[in-house]
């Protein structure tokens, strides 16, 4: 098995039974503020296009390049999907143009051919865009989990999967936190060297955990190429930066008794099928350590070559298109008025500050969007550029952290503790994604979930995928019908009528009303 880098998460491994081309990452992402680093951009392109398999780890668009995977792969390849409970990814993929897909079960194993295949798949609303996910890939000589960026919990599952030759995971940062942050330097400091511990010590107890026989530093950090943003390159190992480089982490796998860590950079090669997995790089050792040890001159003369794609991507933005306030209340509202568990969590007002006292408010106390009187009466407050929030009306992205939000294009002030209903919201903006989140919420809490309908108390959220049936339901002739995709249920037995493998829970509330014990 060979394992060729094509950049960040993007990886192409060969195998004695086909290859796999994972999370390939070509173009600039989140309103062109991050690039890939080290630059992919002298990696063989021809070599990856027609691989027999492409996993997609996740939508975050340093994972999911539509353009590149439009241009640039067979539509032939067959995909390999996580087992998320909404199919975002896989609609996604099919509108670049897939067509042939391998539905995974969680941590379950699937034969293909002679490989063996399993998906770690994450699914709370805070694991990346309502999911994330690594790959245990096996040739049946040699295995690999690429963990990627996922965060999985079923640690003693992954480790049956094993034993592996090598583990490819994240260590850096991918976050805007807490550099946006309207914080004191000496705070903003202090968190940073807290966050950048962390990020690697969490790090480690997975490289523990999994007890790979080699580890691969993978999916991060990018690279700030805009003059804005440029300030966030970690270009001196300082030590309240969030995003150190793979060096960096291998450094601290050494300190801490481990000194199987190995760098890969765009187009190096490690061989898994060789003892002591020999890695080739596409450059002379100097000149890869030179990356390293003088990024700053290395990322000006990449921000050299990428200027002209971060102009273009900045006069594209929509100035004065929109009535933002009109959109955003008519957009906004109705998510408002069916998140519940959301409202109550963020309890407050958020004003998008659009500068010169002009702004939008969401208030998820009353649950409306109105303009923003100047007045300081709001408990989270996001700074931003007025275009950035017409760019995301114009284009209808469902998902503002995968935009605005990992953009870093932001300020944010908040009175009070941090507070993840907050940004969870930006990620849920069709009905949908709004009732997935909110079915999750409810179910993590205590709260009495079952309400009274046409004679029964019946489960108050869809089996399908959550919808809250007080809003969603709607009974005919003993049959509830879930509006969001249509499924149907016996009220008086639970029986689902779409499908064989759910069931939704009722009980007559008049004890006469014997139900039918068969
Ligand atoms: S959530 Fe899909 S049918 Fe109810």
């Amino acid at each position: 098995m060979r394992v060729t880098s094509v950049g960040h998460a993007g990886l192409f491994i060969e195998t004695r039974h086909g290859s796999v081309l994972c999370d390939p990452w070509f173009n600039e992402a989140f309103f062109a503020s991050w690039f890939p680093f080290p630059s992919n951009e002298e990696v063989d392109l021809d070599a990856i296009s027609s691989p027999d398999y492409l996993y997609l780890s996740h939508l975050h668009h340093d994972h999911f390049d539509p353009r590149f995977l439009r241009e640039h792969v067979s539509k032939e390849t067959t995909v390999l999907l996580p087992d998320y409970p909404l199919d975002l990814l896989e609609r996604a993929l099919r509108d670049v143009g897939f067509k042939h897909f391998v539905q995974t079960t969680n941590c379950e194993l699937v034969e293909l051919d002679g490989l063996s295949v399993a998906i770690s798949a994450a699914v709370a609303p805070t694991d990346g865009p309502l999911g994330d996910s690594g790959l245990v890939l096996g040739d049946g000589e040699r295995r690999l989990f690429n963990q990627n960026d996922s965060r999985p919990l079923e640690l003693d599952r992954l480790r049956e999967l094993g034993p592996y030759d090598a583990h490819l995971l994240q260590f850096s940062g991918a976050i805007w936190y807490p550099m946006v942050y309207r914080f004191s330097e000496q705070r903003k400091q202090a968190l940073g060297r807290k966050k950048r511990e962390n990020q690697m010590a969490r790090a480690l107890r997975y490289v523990e955990q999994i007890d790979g026989d080699y580890v691969f530093p993978s999916a991060g950090p990018p690279c700030f190429l805009d003059d804005d943003l440029f300030h966030l390159n970690d270009l001196g190992d300082d030590p309240a930066n969030i995003f150190p480089d793979a060096t960096v982490f291998i450094e601290y796998l050494e300190e801490q008794g481990h000194d199987n860590g190995r760098l890969l950079i765009p187009s190096s090669t490690a061989d898994l099928a060789r003892d002591g997995v020999p890695v080739e790089h596409p450059l002379p050792d100097e000149e890869v350590a030179q990356i390293f040890e003088r990024k700053r001159e290395y990322l000006e003369a990449y921000k050299a070559r990428r200027q002209p794609a971060i102009d273009a991507e900045r006069a594209s933005w929509p100035r004065g298109v929109v009535d933002v306030e009109k959109e955003l209340r008519e957009w906004f509202e109705p998510l408002l008025a069916q998140a519940d568990m959301t409202c109550v969590g963020v309890n407050g007002r958020l004003l998008l500050d659009f500068g010169e006292g002009e702004g939008v408010k969401i208030d998820f106390e009353q649950r409306r969007v109105y303009a923003w009187d100047g007045g300081d009466e709001w408990e989270y407050r996001l700074g931003l550029d007025k275009a950035l929030v017409e760019a995301c009306i114009v284009a209808g992205y469902e998902d503002w952290i995968n935009e605005l939000f990992l953009s870093c294009r932001f300020e944010a002030e908040r009175k009070g503790a941090y507070n993840e209903y907050v940004y969870n919201f930006f990620k849920t903006l069709t009905e949908e994604r709004v009732q997935y989140a909110e079915g999750y919420y409810a179910e993590q809490s205590h709260e009495e979930q079952l309400f009274e309908c046409e004679g029964y108390l019946v489960q108050r959220r869809c089996p399908h995928l959550k919808a809250d049936l007080t809003r969603f339901g709607s009974v005919e002739d003993g049959v509830l019908t879930c509006a969001l995709h249509g499924w149907q249920f016996e009220l008086e037995t639970g029986r689902c009528l779409t499908s064989d493998d759910r069931r939704l829970y009722t009980e007559p509330i008049d004890p006469e009303r014997k139900r039918d014990a068969a």
